[in-house]
């Protein structure tokens, strides 16, 4: 039995998205990063949607890439976490994956193998990230080994780094770990890949040869000081639920948990079928706006776990009833206006919405 929130995807906006990527790193290849099931919007759907725009896939981890491959997604595709075991290069021969090598022990693993093949790799370097990625002295050395490596395709190599703040304002340190880069990278003639969406948007510099945009495909935007719409992007995600009860209370009573929101003066409310346990952020404050009979209504009081409510007093004019879907985010609502009000990133929303709520639909 599923529950009453939907999400629904929609195709053209996340084609439109990449669109975009490509018509700002007009001379870049695409690595689409689907990873996280493609921020909750589902992998091989969206894989399957962005097939004929994109030259390849970026997922997390193997069992990411194995899910596209056994739905028959045949371009390239990138693990980001690389292998972490003979058993992952066994299944990167098999599955014909793409690995990121950014530690030496993984290096020892490559030595370790004893099948005939070749992997297609990328190198990543630290520039300043501190996740993952090779110490910017190991770069050449690690370079020389690998192109010679028995286990190593040698043309197909690409050097990469990951940018750490290219959403701020302020480009300094992003300035930095290109200069970073370039400096490391300069004797290694091979294609390198910097940007992710932010990078791809703000700083040209970073386009290179293959750009990696993630949050941007989804319709999102990467920056807090910029509007999806004013970077054309279309939302993606639209994520519904229905109205399950409409009461009229008094001035003073309190709504939900905590009873920490009061009624200024005798005022409707509307229940909606939705809370945390459908990715519904339990950190949204009141004021949260949710879109129902076309216009915005304002969260009052905490989320539960399955429902929240939402002032519609200056709504009475349109009769709402038990059975109207509310938007909580989409077209009407932006994920990021949400994603402010619960103090946290529309990357952690559309996850957690997407991969928790039951109904699922393209
Ligand atoms: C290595 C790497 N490249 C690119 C991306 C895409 O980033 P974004 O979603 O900010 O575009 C990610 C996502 O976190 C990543 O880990």
């Amino acid at each position: 039995m599923k529950r009453s929130s939907r999400v629904t995807v929609n195709p053209s906006a996340l084609q439109h998205n990449l669109q975009v990527a490509k018509n700002t790193a007009v001379n870049s290849k695409v690595n689409a990063v689907i990873k996280a099931n493609a921020y909750g919007h589902g992998a091989v759907a969206t894989a399957g949607i962005l097939y004929p725009y994109t030259d390849g896939f970026a997922v997390s981890c193997i069992a990411e890439a194995i899910e596209l491959r056994q739905a028959h997604i045949d371009l390239p595709i990138t693990v980001l976490q690389g292998h972490q075991s003979i058993d992952d290069l066994r299944i990167a021969q098999q599955y014909q994956l793409r690995l990121t090598v950014h530690d030496t022990r993984q290096l020892s693993l490559l030595d370790q193998y004893t099948h005939h093949y070749r992997f297609d790799l990328n190198i990543k370097i630290d520039t300043g990230m501190h996740r993952l990625g090779f110490h910017l002295e190991q770069t050449q050395p690690v370079y020389n080994t690998l192109k010679t490596h028995r286990c190593v395709n040698p043309d197909t190599l690409i050097l990469m780094t990951h940018l750490a703040c290219a959403d701020d304002v302020d480009t300094t340190y992003t300035t930095q770990q290109l200069r970073t880069f370039n400096e490391a990278s300069k004797a290694i003639n091979i294609p390198k890949s910097i940007a992710n969406s932010a990078g791809i948007l703000a700083h040209k510099e970073s386009h290179a040869n293959w750009i990696r945009p993630g949050i941007m495909l989804y319709g999102s935007s990467p920056f807090s000081h910029k509007h999806r719409d004013d970077l054309n992007l279309k939302a993606c995600m639209t994520f519904n639920a229905p109205v399950i009860a409409v009461h009229t209370l008094k001035k003073g009573d309190s709504i939900g948990y905590g009873a920490t929101w009061k009624c200024p003066s005798d005022m409707s409310v509307a229940v909606i079928a939705c809370g945390y346990a459908d990715g519904y952020p339990r950190h949204a404050k009141s004021g949260t706006p949710v879109f129902i009979h076309g216009e915005e209504a304002p969260l009052i009081g905490r989320v539960s776990m399955d429902m929240i409510v939402v002032d519609i007093d200056h709504l009475k004019e349109n009769n709402i009833q038990t059975g109207d879907i509310a938007e909580l985010w989409g077209e009407n609502i932006s994920i990021d206006s949400v994603a402010q009000n619960a103090e946290t990133i529309s990357y952690e929303l559309l996850c957690n919405a997407g991969n928790l709520c039951s109904h699922h639909s393209f």
